[in-house]
């Protein structure tokens, strides 16, 4: 019997990362899954995913730490024996105008998005190296091409990542390793709950097709950047945002 392929995703319990966990279970992915508070707390989750009849585990802990970082990669490595795919998923914001911003608003920021996504796939290529096979898909935002007034920490580290996709695209292209970045637009989970309902008005305003994304939209870009329909694409940020930025 051959054997499963491995999704690693970092924030995988909530929002985008949530979706793209069960997104992947249904593909037949075994799915390991980064989470912040002890995974008995996720049994639920554990379920649906195992629903689809591939295995789910759970590894807690802090990409920002890049202790954290190697241990999770190596939980995952111990159990399952493989990573296939990385999804860099984890974020934060902490928004606020640059003259009220403080020094731990933008670390913070910085630490959790770009930091974070070093330090997991850091610790995942040798693996993908060693098989000369390999995805590694990082969320970036459409804010980190256009920039985003009140977001100067969040649009730098999405800006980041971007840069670091394409270069290590370069790197580790010809280690059959395809590295691309996904970029929504406004997508309706916790993150966005928080924007009072007339600023959501305004965004979708701006919107060709005047509504926000669902995590599905994402969920199922990071089904096809997994798949081997896209074998032929890496160093892309591919926008997923009802048009909003072209
Ligand atoms: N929702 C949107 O409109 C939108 C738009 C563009 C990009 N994104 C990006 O998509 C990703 C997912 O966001 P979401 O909207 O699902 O929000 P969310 O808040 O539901 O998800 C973020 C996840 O990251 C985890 N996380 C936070 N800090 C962490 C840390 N230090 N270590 C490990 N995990 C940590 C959280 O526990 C959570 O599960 C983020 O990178 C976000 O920046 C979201």
């Amino acid at each position: 019997m051959e054997e499963r392929r491995v999704a690693f995703i970092t924030g995988g319990t909530t929002g985008i990362g949530r979706e793209c966990s069960l997104t992947l279970a249904k593909e037949g992915f075994d799915i390991a899954i980064n989470c912040m508070k002890e995974p008995e707390e996720y049994t639920e989750l554990k379920s649906e995913v195992e629903a689809n009849g591939v295995r789910c585990f759970f590894t807690k802990g802090d990409v920002s730490n890049f202790d954290d970082a190697e241990r999770m990669v190596n939980e995952v490595i111990g159990y399952y024996g493989r990573i296939d795919v990385l999804l860099n998923n984890a974020g934060i914001t902490r928004d606020t105008l640059l003259m009220r911003m403080k020094k731990e608003d933008f670390e913070s920021v910085i630490n959790v998005n770009l930091v974070g996504t070093f330090n997991m796939t850091k610790h995942v290529v040798p693996y993908m190296m060693k098989k000369r096979y390999g995805r590694i898909i990082s969320m970036a935002s459409v804010v980190g091409v256009g920039g985003n007034a009140g977001q100067a920490n969040y649009a730098a580290s999405k800006a980041g990542i971007i840069g670091f996709t394409k270069s290590l695209a370069k790197e580790l292209g010809s280690r059959n390793i395809l590295v691309n970045a996904i970029a929504p637009g406004y997508i309706k989970t916790a993150m966005t709950d928080v924007l009072p309902d007339k600023v959501k008005e305004s965004i979708k305003e701006q919107i060709p097709l005047r509504e926000l994304g669902e995590a599905k939209d994402v969920a199922n870009l990071v089904k096809f950047l997994s798949s081997e329909d896209s074998s032929y694409i890496t160093g892309q940020v591919i926008h997923v945002d009802g048009g909003m930025l072209m």
